[in-house]
């Protein structure tokens, strides 16, 4: 089959972003505008702002990453874009700019699961280092800002199918890495900083009491059966209460504050940041972050040898986190589980991992009509 040029594209959540990439397997332009400095100022993703961002970005994302391919609008042989999850209003934004310009330029359009993204940016990344000798059946762990899901992946054919094995009950893992770091002062996203602060602590410091749950979730139609292998849960909005709790018995809040006030204006660097921690905050950071692996990577490797995994795959935001990754690679190796992971820049939201996605439905004909829509909760199946 001749090459093939997808033109994908990602407005799920607060980046705005652009890519071409030839047959699943090779990045040939990759832009990504975050809107970090819109959201900054309010810890969080603000979803009005966020649609206007896109709005204003899409444009200009879309012609770099032809520009940088160079390509044209006529030239890529179809479109991409995210149909879900995520945020209705910013969907809608590349959704909407997709189905015009597949109309206008009589191209096919693709729709695209978010999760199914992320596990394909691994996917990609190998192919693209010429590794396509995967054991199956693949576990994915997705965790991100917004999710934390195991997935059970399946090549069937051209197609893949998904099985989901585990879920988060509460918060996302990199929602309580924004939300401590948040109640910290350490301004936002806050996987990124604490990553970097947490070297400088001592990570035995503070012992947080992680959740053990681990039977089958009843609400779940597609529980497996009784004596079958058991699901994954996962919960973090506890942790998030701990660190709060510490915080208050420790008096930490006067120097939160100090913090906040002598950081709000500019954007600190992460020297100006750690200069501004005192041990106990630093030590606070790194206890946080090795409770979040630990429970990620124990439950993870459960579930591998539950559904008896061949190949582990860990996308998604968080998986940009060093000491997931080690820790990660350490016990994996242990069990002798290959173990992968996107590069830093596709392990966050991008549309490499759209355009990627999409190949293996370009290729068998799976295509959207024009009434294509956003779907905030799409599921992964
Ligand atoms: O995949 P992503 O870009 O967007 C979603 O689909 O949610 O993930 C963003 C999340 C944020 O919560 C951010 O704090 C977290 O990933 N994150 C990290 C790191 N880099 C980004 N968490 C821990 N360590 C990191 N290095
Ligand atoms: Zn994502």
């Amino acid at each position: 089959m001749a090459d093939t040029y997808i033109l994908g594209i990602e407005s799920s959540c607060d980046e705005t972003a652009a890519a071409v990439v030839r047959s699943g397997e090779q990045v040939v332009s990759n832009v990504v505008f975050s809107q970090f400095a819109t959201h900054g100022p309010y810890g969080g993703v603000v979803p009005e702002l966020a649609s206007r961002e896109h709005l204003r970005a899409i444009v200009p994302v879309v012609r770099q990453a032809l520009e940088d391919a160079h390509q044209t609008y006529q030239s890529v042989d179809a479109l991409a874009v995210t149909q879900g999850p995520g945020l209705a209003g910013a969907l809608l934004v590349g959704i909407s700019y997709a189905k015009a310009l597949a109309f206008a330029l009589e191209k096919p359009l693709i729709a695209v699961n978010h999760l199914e993204g992320h596990i394909h940016a691994v996917l990609l990344e190998e192919r693209q280092k010429g590794n396509r000798e995967l054991a199956f059946p693949v576990l994915a762990l997705v965790v991100s800002g917004g999710h934390t899901h195991l997935y059970l992946a399946n090549q069937r054919n051209q197609g893949w199918s998904y099985e989901n094995v585990g879920h988060t009950r509460d918060d996302a893992a990199g929602e309580a890495f924004d939300k401590v770091a948040k109640l910290l002062g350490l301004g936002y996203p806050g996987g990124p900083v604490i990553d970097k602060l947490a070297r400088f602590g001592d990570a035995g410091a503070v012992k947080f009491p992680l959740s053990q749950i681990k039977h089958p979730d009843r609400r779940e139609k597609d529980a497996p059966q009784k004596g079958g292998p058991r699901n994954i849960d996962f919960s973090y909005s506890g942790i998030k209460t701990s660190v709060l709790r510490y915080v208050e018995t420790h008096d930490m809040r006067s120097s939160i504050e100090a913090r906040q006030r002598a950081l709000s204006a500019t954007k600190p660097s992460i020297e100006e940041l750690r200069a501004s921690c005192d041990r106990q905050t630093l030590d606070l950071v790194a206890s946080f972050q090795r409770a979040m692996v630990n429970d990620l990577v124990q439950k993870t490797l459960t579930a591998a040898r539950e559904f008896e995994a061949a190949t582990l795959f860990v996308t998604g935001g968080v998986a940009a986190n060093q000491e997931l990754r080690q820790t990660f690679e350490d016990r994996a190796a242990r069990e002798g589980l290959p173990v992968y992971f996107p590069s830093r820049p596709l392990s966050t939201d991008n549309a490499a991992m759209i355009a990627a996605a999409a190949y293996p439905k370009f290729v068998s004909g799976d295509f959207s009509n024009r009434e294509l829509s956003a779907e905030a909760s799409l599921r992964l199946k």
